[in-house]
This record gives structure tokens, C-alpha cells and sequence, in this order.
């Protein structure tokens, strides 16, 4: 959490949220583009990136490592130039440690490079423990050596890296990269089963694809990966950030407003659009459609942006029961912005978090806002999962609809932080938002946008 002063935003709420926004590059995906740049052998070149605070992390452990990031020709272009890869100074990375997950995923790309990785301690949101089990186990089947110190995590290849069988416990984000990012230049053949598929990995998968990578994602969770000896740069528009979208969808139909978001994708959101759509929300989808030059007979045309609005359309939003499952599930991601929303329902709504054991925490601010929500330990409304046996609370009841109040709220981590600001927005009365600057981390320009669609907000 920041804890800087000027790191609060007033929000005078009660106003709905009208207009049109943009998103670009999926946050987690171009993070990784960013890291498997250090693979190639010539220049990468990521387009449509957005200004958020895990881009400029990445690229300044990046920097630390001999990449050299520069800005691109068009606006949100990086060209990351790894011609020079070198072993970075421990002090020096260790001053990135704590804000970030992204460095775990050098291991591989390092080790091939420079045969042994350095990697602090982890940061990244508080939404449980966060372990990184996964990632080590398959990192020593490729025959990585582990040495764990106060400072970090020291990793050595002595005999090489080599393709293996694996199987992950479950289809974590994280670890599937982990295999993908080691496996393209392991000697062999690599077998990752029970791996995520989520559009990021598979859009992560095109990236290495264009580096010289062959990958094959079979069905079942399957990912065959063939190791080849060299790999070049690529030129990638990575898919854009369908959960900056779906939470601007959520702002909308919390504050029953209309926001258009251009950029916004179908293919990448089907599961949170019939989400939306069953709590009452309405959308609708424009193609992107490319320009087309004047042919016989025919004139210009100049091509359509592709975007999603997403809108209330008046009366009463209805209850939902909801899971949040990995792809194609309704992402954790989706989940705080959308219980926002679900305070404004008639009737029960009921959530059952898989992903993380503790994504729930932040409901107590909209308690203190006036919502009725209730924690579980249970599994409720749905497949049993691993957390009910452990004793986590990882399931809520909302009863609405209940009107909200502006508070002092805190923000604890990036998503619950954006459904804080959410709920100040559909608030009457204003509300102060502490540590309002951790949003930066994966929403470009929030305040920017907020003021694009109406919001009242200020520095105090
Ligand atoms: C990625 O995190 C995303 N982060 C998360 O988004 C996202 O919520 C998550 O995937 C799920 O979609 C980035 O891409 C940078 P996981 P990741 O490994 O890869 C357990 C955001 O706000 N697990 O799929 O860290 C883990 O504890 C962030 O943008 C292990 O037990 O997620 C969790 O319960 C938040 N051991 C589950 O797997 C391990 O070694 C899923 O985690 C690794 C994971």
C-alpha cells in the first residue's frame, strides 16, 4: 500500500459514469512479451503498451539485466534490444524487490542466457500467500539448481537445461509461463499437463511462436514444446486488457451509467458478458474492421475501432451465483469490480472464489459503505473446492439492493483497489480513497479516464 500523503483521491460519488475510454495491451500479458524479449537474439519490438507502474518495473529489471528499452516510432511502442544481457548487480535488483511477481520469470530466460539467475523476494497483491512451489519444482526438472537465501533465490544450470515431463498440481498463470518461457530453449522436448490456457498464455504462446518457438497447446490442458537452440525478436500487439474492460463495465453498471471501451474484445470476455448480461446489464459489441483503400467503383473506407459499451438500462439489476474459476472460467480478476455491482441487485448474490483463498478481504469496506455481505468458509452455490477443506474464507453472500455511503476507504491491492473506487463512485456523499496510487500499477491513466467519463474526483 502506498503510504505516501499525496496518495488519496476524494471521489464525490452519486454520479453515474458516461463515455468512452480506451484499453490497450493486456497487463499480463505484456509484462511477459516484456520478459521473453531477453530470449531473442536481435531486437524485439511490443506495440500498444500501456503507462502503468508493472510495465516500468519489468522494464527497469530489464534494464538492469543489458536490455536495451527504448521507446518505439508510435505512441506506446517499446523496442527492447537484449544484445547485451548481463548479470545484474544484486543490490541493484534487490530495489525492485517487493514490487512485483513479474521477476520469477526470469529464471529461465536468464539461466539460458547467462547460465544462473538472481531473483528477489517477491511482491505483488496481497490476496493470500502467493507461493511459488510450482515454478521451483519445474524449473529443477529442467534441471535447474535452487539455492534459497535471506535476499533472494539463486538459480544455477550446471549440466543445462533439458525438456522434461510435467505436471502441474493445479493450472496456475505463472507456472504454465515458467515451463513456456524455459522449455523454448531447452534441449528436447518439453510436456507441460494440466496447464492454464488463459488468453494471455496463449497469446504469449504467439509471441515465442514468432521468436522461432514451436508450441503445440493440445486439448485437455496439453502444451508440447520443442526446444530449439536460438530464437530471434518479434514484433507483437499483444491482446488488450480484458480486465481493465470488465471493470469499467462494472463501473458502469454500478453507477448506472453508459461507458463505451474501445479496444475491448468479445472473444476475450464471452464469460464475464453473460455475467453482466444476467445481472441486468446490457452491452453491445462493434467489430474492429481495418481500413480499406478505394477499389473500382467503391470509396474509401475508413475502418472501425472495435470496442464493447456497456451500459444500465434502467430498472433492477438482478442476483447472481458466481465462481471464479481459471479460463474459460469467470476470472478472479472480474470478481471485486463485479460485487460492486451485485450490491445494487435485488436478491442474494452469491460468489465462491477458487483462485485465491483471500480475495474477500476487501469486502469489509463496502460493509462500511452500507452493503450486506456475508463471508464464508463453505463452498457455497458450487463445485467443492480446495480451500473449503482448508478453512479459508473464500465465499460471499451480497443481499441487495442496499444504497451506499461514501467512507474512508484503504486501498489493500490492485483489483480490490479499483472496486473501492467503484463503490466511492456509486456512493452518495465523498468518500476519501487512501493509497489510491497503487491503482497505477494496472489501470493506465485512471484518473484521466475517471474524469473523461464525468467522475468527480480531486487530489486533496
Ligand atoms: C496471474 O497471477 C495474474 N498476474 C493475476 O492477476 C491473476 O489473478 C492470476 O494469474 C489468475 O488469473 C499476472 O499475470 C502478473 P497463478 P499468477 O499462478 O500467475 C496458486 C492482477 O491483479 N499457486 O495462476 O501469480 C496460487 O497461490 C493479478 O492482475 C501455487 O500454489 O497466478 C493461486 O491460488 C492478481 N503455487 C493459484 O495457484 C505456485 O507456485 C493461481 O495462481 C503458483 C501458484
Amino acid at each position: 500500500m502506498g503510504g505516501s500523503a499525496g496518495n488519496v483521491l476524494s471521489v464525490h460519488g452519486g454520479t453515474p459514469l458516461h463515455g468512452t475510454i480506451r484499453v490497450r495491451g493486456a497487463k499480463n500479458l505484456v509484462s511477459k512479451a516484456m520478459v521473453a524479449a531477453l530470449l531473442g537474439e536481435t531486437p524485439s519490438r511490443l506495440y500498444d503498451v500501456p503507462a502503468i507502474r508493472d510495465v516500468e518495473v519489468v522494464r527497469g529489471l530489464l534494464e538492469l539485466h543489458g536490455v536495451r528499452v527504448s521507446d518505439g516510432a508510435s505512441e506506446g511502442e517499446l523496442v527492447l534490444d537484449p544484445a547485451n544481457v548481463e548479470a545484474a548487480n544484486v543490490d541493484e535488483i534487490n530495489v525492485h524487490a517487493g514490487s512485483s511477481r513479474i521477476p520469477i520469470l526470469f529464471c529461465g530466460p536468464l539461466l539460458h542466457r547467462l547460465g544462473h539467475a538472481f531473483i528477489p523476494d517477491l511482491g505483488g497483491c496481497h490476496i493470500g500467500p502467493r507461493p511459488i512451489d510450482f515454478h521451483m519444482q519445474a524449473l529443477r526438472e529442467f534441471g535447474a539448481v535452487v539455492d534459497k537465501t535471506p535476499d533472494g533465490l539463486h538459480l544455477t544450470a550446471p549440466n543445462g537445461l533439458h525438456g522434461t515431463k510435467l505436471e502441474l498440481p493445479y493450472p496456475s498463470v505463472g507456472a504454465t509461463e515458467q515451463v513456456l518461457l524455459t522449455a523454448v530453449r531447452a534441449e528436447g522436448v518439453t510436456e507441460l499437463r494440466n496447464a492454464a490456457v488463459e488468453p494471455e498464455i496463449i497469446d504469449l504462446i504467439c509471441v515465442l511462436q514468432k521468436m522461432g518457438a514451436i508450441i503445440n497447446v493440445h486439448t485437455s490442458r496439453v502444451i508440447e514444446i520443442e526446444g530449439v537452440p536460438a530464437l530471434t525478436g518479434y514484433a507483437h500487439r499483444p491482446i488488450p486488457d480484458r480486465i481493465e474492460a470488465a471493470s469499467w463495465a462494472a463501473a458502469a453498471l454500478a453507477t448506472g451509467g453508459d461507458v463505451r471501451v474501445l479496444g475491448a474484445r468479445q472473444a476475450d470476455m464471452t464469460t464475464f458478458l453473460n455475467t453482466f448480461r444476467s445481472v441486468g446489464g446490457a452491452f453491445e459489441i462493434t467489430d474492429a474492421c481495418p481500413p480499406r483503400p478505394a477499389a473500382a467503383g467503391r470509396p474509401p473506407e475508413p475502418g472501425v475501432e472495435g470496442g464493447i459499451r456497456f451500459w444500465h438500462p434502467g430498472g433492477e439489476l438482478r442476483a447472481v451465483a458466481l465462481e471464479t474459476a481459471v479460463h474459460p472460467g469467470f476470472m478472479t480478476d472480474w470478481q471485486q469490480p463485479l460485487v460492486v455491482a451485485l450490491t445494487q441487485a435485488r436478491g442474494l448474490s452469491i460468489v465462491h472464489e477458487t483462485v485465491y483463498e483471500q480475495r474477500l478481504g476487501y469486502t469489509k469496506a463496502l460493509l462500511s459503505m452500507g452493503a450486506t455481505i456475508q463471508t464464508y468458509r463453505d463452498c457455497l452455490g458450487g463445485t467443492p473446492c480446495r480451500f473449503g477443506r482448508r478453512n479459508f474464507t473464500h465465499s460471499a453472500v451480497i443481499a441487495g439492493p442496499t444504497k451506499l455511503h461514501a467512507a474512508d476507504l484503504v486501498i489493500p491491492d490492485l483489483r480490490a483497489g479499483f472496486s473501492h473506487l467503484i463503490a466511492a463512485l456509486a456512493a452518495e456523499g465523498t468518500s476519501r480513497v487512501y493509497g489510491v496510487d497503487l491503482i497505477n500499477r494496472g489501470y493506465e491513466d485512471f484518473e484521466g479516464k475517471l474524469a473523461a467519463l464525468g467522475a468527480h474526483t480531486e487530489r486533496p
